[in-house]
């Protein structure tokens, strides 16, 4: 059978790791070739890079630290670089913003510094690599964001991440209306709590029931319960869903 995303090429931020790790591997099975993009673990990203291979798929590498200025060019640069060697152009198909940083700060201890850096990984990043990548994408193209289910319902325990993951909701329906004429499709998922390196408390007893105090169902999330949400906004099932953020998160938040 053919793979749904067969002949098509995403990117992902934040693919070395994590979620981002997740759906690079689930894309690189359904037929994608994939950029693997980190910041500063190479380890993390050859790791996923095999992993995909290995899995019979595509897949390489690109460096780009988010918090310097230009990293979206930077990163353009190196991903431009490989595309032309290995397609003999630069467009690709599906954007997958992922990369993000969630330091654990409540609102009276937040310092300008961290707040500036998280504007600049999850918010200010995201928008100038959307902005280049719009500049590459095909037509029919995909871009799915990873928000965050805090955006509707904030976490103290991460004031200004909770408050500058806002942004990227309001990024997604902006494009999704600007790209529509494209055919090109912008969603976003909103995790809820995923063990991953980012939400180490809920290895602990009172992180893990604290979240699932708060979730309809009773297991902790893993990485691969967003990927495959982002491989269906990312592949052709998806076609006349846009604008939309949609909740991954077990049912968090749906009672008062
Ligand atoms: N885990 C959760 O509970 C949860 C819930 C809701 C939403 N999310 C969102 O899901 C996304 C992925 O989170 P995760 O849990 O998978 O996080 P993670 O395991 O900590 O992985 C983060 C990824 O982002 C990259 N990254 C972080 N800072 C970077 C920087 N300054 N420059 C370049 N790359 C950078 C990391 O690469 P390097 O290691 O190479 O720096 C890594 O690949 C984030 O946007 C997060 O906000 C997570």
């Amino acid at each position: 059978m053919t793979k749904p995303l067969a002949g098509r090429t995403a990117v992902v931020t934040g693919g070395s790791r994590g979620i981002g790790r997740a759906i690079a591997e689930t894309l690189g099975a359904q037929g994608a070739l994939v950029a693997v993009h980190f910041g500063k673990n190479q380890k993390a990203a050859d790791e996923t890079v095999a992993a995909v291979k290995s899995a019979g798929g595509e897949a390489f590498s690109v460096q780009a630290e988010l918090t310097e200025k230009g990293a979206a060019a930077k990163l353009f640069a190196a991903i431009d670089a490989e595309l032309i060697r290995r397609t003999g152009g630069v467009k690709f198909d599906i954007l997958i913003n992922n990369a993000g940083i969630a330091p654990f700060v409540g609102f009276a201890d937040t310092t300008e510094a961290v707040m500036d850096e998280i504007y600049t990984v999850n918010v200010k990043a995201l928008y100038f690599i959307t902005q280049e990548a719009v500049k590459r994408l095909n037509d029919g193209g995909r871009i799915v964001s990873t928000t965050s289910i805090v955006s509707r319902l904030p976490f103290p325990a991460v004031a200004p991440y909770s408050i500058l993951k806002a942004p990227v909701d309001n990024l997604t329906k902006l494009l999704a209306a600007e790209l529509g004429p494209r055919g090109i499709n912008v969603n976003a998922v909103a995790p809820g709590v995923i063990a991953t390196d980012m939400a180490e408390f809920v290895h602990t007893p009172d992180g893990e029931a604290m979240t699932l105090s708060k979730q309809a169902l009773k297991r902790i999330g893993q990485a691969q319960d967003v990927a495959d949400v982002v491989a269906f906004l990312a592949g052709p099932a998806s076609r006349w869903v846009t604008g939309e953020i949609i909740e991954v998160g077990g049912g968090s938040g749906l009672t008062f």
